[in-house]
C-alpha cells in the first residue's frame, strides 16, 4: 500500500466526511453491493470512534465502521473510492477494524455481511461462513432496507464470522504437581 495513505480511527474531527461517504455509498447500495447509509448515522459512527478511515492528505479514500450488537461486533459500510481500489486499502481498513473490535470487545464474535469481494477478504483474516438461520433476529434488523430482504435466507449476502480465540491455559489452569 502507498506510504502516503494513513489508516486512522475516525473521531469528531473527521465527522465532516460523512456527507461524502453517504454520496459514495449510494451508488454501491443501488448496485446492491452494500446497504444504504444516511449521513447522520455515518456522522455518529465517525464521532463515536467506531470507524476507520483511509486518508491521503486531507482526502478520505476509504471507510469502514463497527456496530456493537448484542452478540456480535459487526463490521459494516466497508468502501474504498473507485480510483483507489485494488491497492490494499480495503485489507488495511479491515485489519484495523478487526483489531479495534478485538481491543474493545474481546469476548464477542466479529461478523460481516459479505458480498463476492469482501467474502474473499474475510477468508484471508480467518472468518468462516456463518449459517444465516443460526443468527439471532437482532442481527437482521439493518437488512430491512435491503431490496433482497424479502428473499431471506436466499438473499445474496453471506454472513462471515470471526470467533474469539479462547485461551485454554487461562480457562483450565494446570493443577500444581502433588495435588
Ligand atoms: C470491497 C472493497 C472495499 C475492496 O477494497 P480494495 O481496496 O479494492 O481491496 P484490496 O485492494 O485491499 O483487495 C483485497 C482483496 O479483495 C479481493 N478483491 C478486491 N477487488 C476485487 C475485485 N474487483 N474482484 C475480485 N476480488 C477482488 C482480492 O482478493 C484482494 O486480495 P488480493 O489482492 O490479495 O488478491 C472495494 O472493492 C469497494 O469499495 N467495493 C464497493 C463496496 C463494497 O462492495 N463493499 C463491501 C461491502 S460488504
Amino acid at each position: 500500500m502507498n506510504r502516503n495513505i494513513k489508516i486512522v480511527t475516525g473521531n469528531a474531527l473527521h465527522s465532516h466526511f460523512s456527507k461524502n461517504w453517504e454520496k459514495m455509498i449510494d451508488p454501491e447500495a443501488k448496485k446492491n453491493k452494500m446497504l444504504k447509509w444516511n449521513e447522520a448515522d455515518l456522522k455518529k459512527a465517525i464521532s463515536d470512534s467506531n470507524s476507520v478511515l483511509a486518508l491521503v492528505g486531507e482526502e478520505a479514500v476509504g471507510f469502514v465502521c463497527l456496530i456493537l450488537r448484542q452478540k456480535y461486533v459487526e463490521i459494516c459500510a466497508l468502501i474504498v473510492t473507485p480510483e483507489h481500489r485494488k491497492r490494499g486499502i480495503g485489507m488495511a481498513l479491515m485489519e484495523k477494524a478487526i483489531s479495534l473490535a478485538k481491543e474493545e470487545h474481546s469476548d464477542k464474535s466479529i461478523i460481516l455481511f459479505s458480498n463476492e469481494i469482501s467474502s474473499r477478504m474475510c477468508e484471508k483474516f480467518g472468518f468462516v461462513i456463518a449459517d444465516k438461520k443460526s443468527l439471532n433476529i437482532e442481527t437482521w434488523k439493518a437488512c430491512d432496507v435491503c431490496p433482497e430482504h424479502k428473499n431471506f435466507p436466499d438473499c445474496r449476502c453471506q454472513p462471515m464470522m470471526l470467533v474469539p480465540t479462547i485461551n485454554i491455559k487461562q480457562r483450565h489452569p494446570a493443577k500444581p504437581e502433588g495435588n
